[in-house]
């Protein structure tokens, strides 16, 4: 089978100023030639430290982001150069931000995204419906998202999220601020997701969250690759997903 997004030596560096006078010039490596493919239907993980590149990637894949150097499919298109084909038949979760605008209940944040993707209006309210009633907000459906918790807001970005039907779906941290029956909801919305043949790429930096759901992942460190497999692969003879990580992170630099 095809793989539904390919990576191959991908690179992506930024340029930052510092100094005084931001005068010295610094290059942050934050994707040091990564590759891996995910093949449609999985449920694939990136997970690594604070600033191992996993949100460089996934912006890199959403085509918001151009790599340095290297290749990153997703549907068989380019990310940079084709992103036309690819835009409309994915999309993201970031969890922690917000994304979603105030002054606008859910629904009418969520009529906003699908007129985006040009819904037709009676498919649009069905859609709607059926979103708010997948993420629990059909009670609050109409309150401005002012007045929603940290939680219902994260729900609200979920919610935006799957608006278009996506094929494939990125999530970076989605279940951060959430409550633990919020966590579990969305665990099972991603699962439901993967029933329904999409594909969900996430990261997270909850480790049993990522065993319970992924069926393959990454374990990025400074930017590389230093595991790819299975969860029960990766874990090798180490007693937890835990201990594995920790072992593979705290070998240091990469080969
Ligand atoms: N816009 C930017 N300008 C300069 N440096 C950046 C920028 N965005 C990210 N970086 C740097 O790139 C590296 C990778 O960051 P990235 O956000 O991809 O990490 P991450 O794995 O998502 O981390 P976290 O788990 O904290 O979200 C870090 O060193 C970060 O400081
Ligand atoms: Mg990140």
């Amino acid at each position: 089978m095809e793989p539904i997004i390919e990576v191959k030596d991908l690179y992506r560096s930024y340029t930052t100023y510092r100094g005084s006078l931001r005068k010295q010039k610094i290059t942050v490596e934050a994707v040091r030639g990564i590759s891996f493919s995910v093949q449609p239907g999985e449920i694939f993980g990136l997970l690594g430290q604070n600033g191992a590149g996993k949100t460089t990637t996934i912006k890199m894949l959403i085509t918001l982001l151009a790599p340095t150097s290297g290749t990153c499919r997703v549907l068989g298109y380019d990310t940079f150069g084709q992103e036309k084909y690819i835009r409309p038949r994915i999309n993201f979760i970031f969890g922690g931000e917000s994304g979603v605008y105030r002054r606008l209940s859910a629904r009418d944040n969520l009529r906003y995204f699908a007129n985006l993707y040009r819904l037709d209006p009676k498919e649009r309210e069905r859609r709607i419906d059926e979103i708010l009633e997948l993420v629990d907000l059909t009670d609050r459906a109409d309150n401005l998202q002012e007045t929603y918790s940290k939680g219902m807001t994260q729900r609200l970005q979920i919610a935006r999220g799957l608006i278009n039907d996506p094929e494939v779906i990125f999530m970076d941290e989605p279940t951060v601020g959430l409550d633990p029956l919020g966590a579990h909801m969305l665990r099972q919305v991603i699962r439901r997701l993967r029933d329904q043949g999409k594909t969900v790429l996430l990261t997270t930096h909850y480790l049993p969250e990522a065993e319970e759901l992924c069926d393959r992942m990454v374990i990025l460190n400074q930017g590389k690759i230093v595991a790819t497999g299975t969860p029960a692969q990766i874990k090798g003879d180490a007693a937890t997903l835990e201990d594995a990580y920790l072992n593979l992170i705290q070998k240091g630099e990469t080969p």
